[in-house]
C-alpha cells in the first residue's frame, strides 16, 4: 500500500522567492542490477518499455554496460559491472538491485551544481562535457539519502538516442506500450528520525517546499507506523515524498526496506496513466504482480470517496484503490516489490483531479483487513 500517506495539498506550495534551481522534468532513473540483458528483458516484455540505447563492450565500454527503455516521458537505465571491482558491484552487494541515480532534466548542469553545492549539497560529480556526433551534453551531479544520487542533465545541444557513448538500441522483440506516461512521483525511505534533514536538504539545498498538509492529524493513527512529507519543486513537476519509519504496532515495511537495502533508498516509482483499468489489465497479464486488496475493501468504498466515473466491478476486480480529497479523486495500484529483496515496487496512478498521494488507502486497507479478520475471528 501507499506509503507516502500524508496527505498533501499541491496548490498550497510555498512559494519561493527566486527559483535557483529550475527543473524541467525527471530526465532518467538509473539502476545498478546484478543483470542488466535480463531486468531489460522484463521491463520490456513485462511493463512495455521500448528499447531506446545501449552502452558496452561492443561501444568501447569495458566495465559495464547500459541499456536504456523508454515508455512515454519515463527512461529507465538499467546498468550492470562487467569486472569484478568497482561502486556498482559494491552497490549491488550492499543494497541489492536498486535505483542508485535520480536524473533531473535541466537548462544549466553547472549552474545547478554550483547552486546546489554551495548551499550545501555534497558533491558526486563535477560538471562534464561529453561529446559525440550527435552533440554535446554536460552532466554533473550531488549525493543525496543513502548511496542515492541525483545527477542533472543538459541535453539542448543534443539530438542523439541518449547520451554521447550510447548506440542505438534496436530489438526485433517487439513489445506494446501499456499506457505509462511519466513519472507522477519518487519515494525515498529514509532511517528513523531522518525525515525531517532530508527535507530540509531539499528545502535548502535544492529550493523545494513541502506540500502542505490539509489533515496532519489524521496521519497519526494507530494504525500508521511510518511518517511522510512530500517535497516538490517550484514548478511542481517534481515530487519527493520522503519516509521514515515510526513505532508501530508491528514493524513498519519502512523499517523492513531500511533493514534489507542496508540504509535509505528509493523505495517507489509512481508512474501516470491515463487509463488505469486498460494499463493494469495489461501488466496483470504479462505477469506483473500487485498487492492483495481484500474484497471488503469495496464493500465500504464510495461511501468515503463519493461517486467515481468507473464502474466499480473492473477496479474491485484488479484491486485498484480509490482516494479522494478536496480537489477529486485518484486511482492507485502497488505493485509487489520488482527485486529479490523487499525494497523496491511500483505505483501506477490516475489522478482525477486529486493532488494528494492516497493517504486514505492507509487506513481504509487495514480496516479492511481486520474486517476479515474479525469475521474469520481472528482479530
Ligand atoms: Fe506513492
Amino acid at each position: 500500500m501507499s506509503t507516502d500517506t500524508t496527505s498533501q495539498q499541491l496548490k498550497k506550495v510555498v512559494p519561493q522567492a527566486e527559483d535557483f534551481l529550475p527543473l524541467l522534468g525527471t530526465d532518467f532513473v538509473e539502476l545498478y542490477v546484478g543483470n542488466a540483458k535480463q531486468a531489460a528483458f522484463y521491463y520490456q516484455q513485462a511493463w512495455g518499455f521500448q528499447p531506446v540505447a545501449y552502452s558496452g563492450l561492443e561501444t568501447g565500454r569495458k566495465d559495464s554496460v547500459s541499456y536504456v527503455l523508454q515508455q512515454g516521458k519515463i527512461r529507465l537505465v538499467l546498468t550492470s559491472a562487467l569486472q569484478p571491482e568497482g561502486d556498482i558491484n559494491r552497490h549491488i552487494s550492499q543494497h541489492g538491485d536498486g535505483v542508485k541515480v535520480v536524473a533531473l532534466w535541466v537548462d544549466d548542469a553547472t549552474k545547478s551544481f554550483e547552486e546546489t553545492t554551495k548551499r550545501g549539497a555534497e558533491p558526486y560529480m563535477e560538471p562534464t562535457t561529453r561529446e559525440d556526433e550527435h552533440g554535446k551534453v554536460v552532466l554533473s551531479g550531488i549525493h543525496t539519502y543513502g548511496e542515492t544520487v541525483h545527477v542533472f542533465v543538459e541535453r539542448s545541444q543534443y539530438d542523439g538516442p541518449f547520451l554521447p557513448g550510447y548506440k542505438k538500441l534496436e530489438k526485433k522483440f517487439q513489445t506494446e506500450p501499456v499506457g505509462l506516461k511519466y513519472i507522477d512521483h519518487m519515494v525515498g525511505n529514509v532511517g528513523w528520525n531522518e525525515m525531517n534533514k532530508w527535507c530540509e536538504f531539499y528545502a535548502k539545498v535544492m529550493g523545494f517546499a513541502q506540500l502542505v498538509s490539509f489533515d496532519d492529524k489524521d496521519i497519526s493513527t494507530e494504525y500508521t507506523a511510518l511518517m511522510s512529507k512530500v517535497m516538490s519543486n517550484g514548478n511542481g513537476r517534481i515530487k519527493f515524498p520522503i519516509n521514515e519509519p515510526a513505532e508501530g504496532r508491528k514493524k513498519s515495511q519502512i523499517e523492513e526496506y531500511i533493514d534489507f537495502y542496508n540504509g535509505a533508498g528509493v523505495q517507489h516509482i509512481a508512474v501516470a496513466t491515463d487509463n488505469i483499468i486498460e494499463t493494469v489489465t495489461q501488466l496483470r497479464d504479462r505477469g506483473v504482480e500487485f498487492l492483495y486488496v481484500p474484497e471488503v475493501y469495496y464493500d465500504t468504498v464510495l461511501d468515503r470517496v463519493g461517486e467515481i466515473d468507473e464502474d466499480l466491478a473492473p477496479l474491485k476486480e484488479l484491486g485498484i484503490l480509490i482516494d479522494r480529497d478536496d480537489e477529486g479523486y485518484l486511482l492507485q495500484i502497488f505493485t509487489k516489490p520488482v527485486l529479490d529483496r523487499p525494497t523496491m515496487f511500483f505505483e501506477i496512478i490516475q489522478r482525477k483531479g486529486a493532488q494528494s498521494f492516497g493517504k486514505g488507502n492507509f487506513k481504509a486497507l487495514f480496516e479492511a483487513i481486520e474486517r476479515e479478520q474479525e469475521s474469520r475471528g481472528t482479530l
